[in-house]
């Protein structure tokens, strides 16, 4: 195991922490999440008494893999906490999310929440969002017409492919890869890419996080907001 993974590892376990008896818990997506499921899953066989709602097909695959209860929404009106990884997180815990195409349901869980808990390996901490090209879900229909709109805010938007096909999220969209460079203002261009006919959701996660949890591989922080 390479220190990137050994530091996904590290993180997604410490977070399993956080999580208490009968606490409804957010499930987010990503290969630091299955480190937290996996250890979450240890804890259900000796006791823990928890329900988790998945943001992702693979989400739902490896709670079921390691014996973690689900539950949603219609059964459920608010998470206790969502844990989830992110593909950046800048000074002020605003993230970029959707680097595994999920963004939308990890929205969802994480407005759900009470808290807000995210894990990451060292690497993903920045001081301003947007190396990582944000990810915008938006509907197939006219993709083309809605990447032009995009394109008019200053990105340059590529269309998602998995094995020379268009990616298709588990809600049946598309995912638009979208270089903004440097992200000066999250919250407004947030605001900007929603109001687009087409746009379904943005990776830009404003003003959610409570916790972030960050590992090098060797060593644990945690900081709070
Ligand atoms: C999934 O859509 C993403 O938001 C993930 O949370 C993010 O890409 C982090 O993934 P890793 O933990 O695999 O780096």
């Amino acid at each position: 195991m390479n220190d990137m993974d050994k530091a996904k590892k590290l993180a997604g376990e410490e977070a399993v922490h956080y999580v208490k008896n009968e606490m409804k818990v957010g499930l987010g997506s990503g290969s630091t999440v299955y480190w937290m499921i996996r250890k979450l899953g240890e804890l259900v066989q000796q006791g823990l008494d928890i329900e988790g709602i998945p943001s992702s097909n693979q989400t739902a695959q490896w709670a079921k893999d390691f014996g973690v209860p689900l539950t949603d929404f219609s059964k459920v009106a608010q998470l206790d906490i969502t844990i989830d990884g992110a593909d950046e997180v800048d000074r002020d815990f605003h993230l970029i999310k959707g680097g595994g195409g999920a963004l939308f349901r990890e929205k969802v869980i994480a407005m759900a929440a009470k808290e807000l808990i995210i894990i990451v390996d060292k690497s993903k901490l920045v001081p301003h969002l947007g190396s990582y090209p944000l990810p915008v879900e938006v509907l197939p229909f006219g993709w083309e017409v809605t990447a032009k709109n995009i394109a008019l805010l200053g990105a340059q938007p590529i269309i998602r492919k998995k094995d020379e096909q268009i990616f298709v999220s588990d809600n049946g969209n598309y995912i638009l890869d979208c270089s903004f460079g440097e992200i000066n203002d999250p919250k407004k261009l947030h605001k900007q890419l929603i109001q687009l006919v087409g746009v379904v959701e943005t990776g830009l996660f404003v003003n959610m996080a409570n916790t972030v949890i960050v590992s090098n591989g060797s060593e644990v922080e945690v900081i709070t907001s």
